[in-house]
């Protein structure tokens, strides 16, 4: 890597360069320093969605698979801004630059793409896009002269190393709105379409997810691993859970129960033992292995959820649609509490996808109820004067833009199957075709391309 020469190029950038001078000078330069060359680079890609033409698409060669030639399977998308666009992450600018980069990332020719970039010589960032997810994997970052090389390095390393697996966190602060429920059915339906995914069971005190699944709870293996630092295998850490709905078919995921140990310590004294970024560094190792790990964490904000929300790469959020409590709280998690660990990790991370509702049949007027409160919701934490100051549209309409005014919201009814299925210890989704469909359609809204 030269990174001489990525300093030099922006040294000679000059103040307010215009996009293509962003291109030539800098742009071409951070390729190189990444290691693309010209027969691995394609300017103006045409991503497949009417005329979009992304700034930059790259990806290396392989034996005769030459990317310039066959135009086919981008890595790395990379959208260019003049240092006239303002992209600091605050900035309109930079809300219109990430839709427009997420927008790219999922158009039909990039579908390969696994990362993408936005930059313009002053700031820069690095987006992971995995399946239909696009989330940060670095701050928005303003480049200067003393840290330029070491930001560059930062994001060759993780584009050089991507990881297979991305960890979701399922949480609302409000109790009851079927965050363990949709925890276990996401991993069936994810091993139904052949994905390796693991549950962790984060709610020791009620240890649902454990449960539910009829697993004996063991005295002593989430807390020795989380405290102690045991091996995981060695401590009996990780089940398999196997189901064989059919004869001849067989689905498993892997589980990470809670133990009685957990429960048993005060959660002042086991705030003195491991803080809240333990369970993400233990679950490091797992990344490799799994294509999905998912958190079910407890109601309230307090040791556990903030530790499944700082190990999460991003925060899938149950709410019903009836209750003001559970819309109020969904908010307060993408108002106070996600960012106050997006602060504490800074490293961009984690984002909540958008909500959904769960567990509630919705009638036409319940609807435009639950719409006047969010439309509220939404407006309050617009005039927030406060530096949290927030857009939540997208977080509660993600299908919404001034044009369309689409107030879709994703939803689970409720279904007597789903809610009997705890007793049986088999998945909904595994024991009922309208239950499957209905996690199904929730595993294609959220995570699959
Ligand atoms: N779509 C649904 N239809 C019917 N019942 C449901 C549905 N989703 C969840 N339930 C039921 O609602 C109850 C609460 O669900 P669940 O335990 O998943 O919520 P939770 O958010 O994990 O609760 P807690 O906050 O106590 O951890 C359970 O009895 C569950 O079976
Ligand atoms: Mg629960």
């Amino acid at each position: 890597m030269d990174f001489t020469n990525i300093k030099q190029a922006l040294q000679r950038l000059p103040d307010g360069a215009a996009e293509p001078i962003v291109c030539s000078i800098f742009i071409t330069q951070l390729l190189k320093t990444l290691e693309f060359d010209i027969t691995e680079t394609i300017p103006g890609f045409a991503t497949g969605n009417g005329n979009d033409t992304v700034d930059y698409a790259v990806r290396k060669n392989s034996n005769s698979d030459i990317f310039i030639h066959t135009k086919l399977n981008p890595y790395l998308l990379m959208e260019v801004k003049g240092r006239n666009i303002n992209l600091h992450s605050k900035s309109a600018q930079y809300r219109t630059t990430v839709c427009q980069l997420k927008r790219y990332l999922l158009a039909s020719k990039c579908q390969s793409a696994q990362w993408g970039i936005i930059a313009n010589g002053d700031y820069i960032q690095l987006f992971r896009k995995h399946g239909k997810v696009i989330h940060p994997a670095l701050p928005c970052l303003e480049i200067t002269l003393n840290n330029v090389d070491t930001i560059i390095s930062a994001i060759k390393q993780k584009i050089d190393n991507p990881q297979k697996a991305l960890t979701v966190a399922v949480y609302n602060n409000k109790g009851g709105v079927g965050k363990t429920t949709t925890t276990v059915n996401l991993a069936a339906i994810l091993a139904m379409l052949g994905k390796r995914s693991l549950i962790v069971d984060f709610d020791p005190n009620q240890k649902d997810l454990t449960n539910s699944l009829g697993l004996k709870v063991s005295p002593d293996s989430l807390y020795s691993w989380l405290v102690n630092k045991t091996a995981p295998l060695s401590a009996g850490l990780i089940n398999t859970c196997k189901f064989s709905p059919k004869p001849g078919i067989s689905w498993q995921f892997d589980i990470i129960g809670s133990d009685e140990k957990l429960q048993s310590v005060e959660e002042d004294k086991l705030r003195q033992m491991i803080s809240y970024a333990r369970l993400r560094q233990a679950l490091e190792p797992f990344k490799s292995q799994y294509d999905y790990i998912l958190i079910d964490s407890p109601p309230n904000w307090r040791f556990f959820s903030k530790s499944a929300i700082y190990a999460a790469d991003v925060v899938l959020i149950p709410t019903k649609h009836n209750s003001i409590f559970s819309l109020e709280n969904a908010a307060t998690v993408l108002e106070r509490f996600i960012p106050e660990i997006q602060n504490e990790r800074n490293d961009g991370g984690p984002i909540a996808l958008p909500i959904f509702y769960n567990g509630e049949s919705i009638t036409d007027p319940a609807k435009r109820t639950a719409e006047q409160t969010i439309n509220k919701i939404i407006e309050r934490a617009k005039n927030n004067k406060t530096a949290n100051s927030i857009d939540l549209t997208p977080y509660f309409y993600p299908r919404y833009t001034p044009a369309n005014q689409n107030y879709y919201i994703f939803s689970i009814p409720s279904y007597a199957h789903i809610a009997g299925a705890a007793f049986t210890r088999t998945p909904a989704a595994y024991k009922n075709k309208t239950a499957c469909e209905h996690y199904l359609a929730l595993t294609k809204e959220y995570f699959l391309q």
